[in-house]
């Protein structure tokens, strides 16, 4: 069995202007620095524009820096988009990719998806790569097949356990209070875990993260099941009190 260690993920989504920004990062760098030795590893994903600002404050820190889209190109006409090297410029060391946010608002196909993190490999950066069915999906039986379709079109060739990180977020959970199972986390867990055979390097080293309406009240059970290695968490990693919470529930 391969040692994963956890990955508790902030997606701070829109959220946050400067002050509030630093005010979070800062706590939580604070933290991670008098805690010592932990059981995780912490990420915070900020809005594009508190991305250097933030660097800043948490650079003496193990508190790692994140974004939360890139483009697929280094520079060029783009109006509005942000390449991997710049993200790797202001300090990132992770990108999230295809999050079902970004699949809804902005149309992103697997292979899109897919191209992006090529581009944030190429940079050095750790894609975390997001999956997940809808509610009405998950109501078909289609849950397991429509995961396999996104992990199938979005993980690009060259993918492995140290550049590419997977977030199962079950869209019907995101942001609503519900959670999945810990039975259907653990069963879906299990199925993407399969699925990596073939698709990544050393897939049983490959850290899955659960996301979807994460908090301290359960964050203890889903950290405990097979083939959970962290968090994405949306809401609960805007409070710094919460989102400690979560790390430290981790064993
Ligand atoms: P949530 O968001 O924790 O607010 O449900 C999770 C996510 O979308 O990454």
């Amino acid at each position: 069995m391969t040692a994963r260690r956890k990955l508790i993920a902030g997606n701070w989504k829109m959220n946050g202007l400067k002050a509030d920004g630093l005010d979070l990062a800062s706590d939580l760098a604070g933290r991670l620095k008098g805690a010592g030795a932990v059981a995780f590893d912490m990420l915070v994903c900020p809005p594009f524009p508190l991305l250097f600002p933030v660097h800043e404050a948490i650079a003496d820190s193990p508190l790692a820096l994140g974004a939360q889209d890139c483009h697929a190109e280094t520079s060029g006409a783009h109006t509005g988009d942000v390449s991997p090297v710049m993200l790797k410029d202001a300090g990132c060391r992770f990108v999230i990719l295809g999050h079902s946010e970004r699949r809804a608002d902005h149309g992103e196909t697997d292979a899109e998806i897919a191209a992006k993190a090529v581009a944030a490999h190429k940079e050095g950066l750790v894609a975390i790569i997001c999956v997940g069915e809808t509610e009405a999906q998950r109501d078909a039986g289609q849950a397991n097949a429509v995961v396999s379709t996104q992990l199938k079109g979005s993980i690009p060739k060259g993918a492995t356990a140290a550049n590419t990180v997977i977030a199962y977020e079950p869209v019907w959970a995101i942001g609503t209070g519900k959670t999945a199972t810990p039975d259907d986390v653990k069963a879906m867990h299990a199925h993407i875990r399969a699925e990596l055979d073939g698709k990544v390097t050393e897939p049983g080293a490959v850290r899955i993260l659960y996301g979807g309406s994460v908090k301290p009240s359960n964050a203890a059970e889903l950290m405990a099941v097979d083939n959970v290695d962290g968090a994405l968490v949306g809401g609960a990693s805007l409070k710094a009190d919460d989102f400690w919470a979560i790390g430290v529930s981790c064993r």
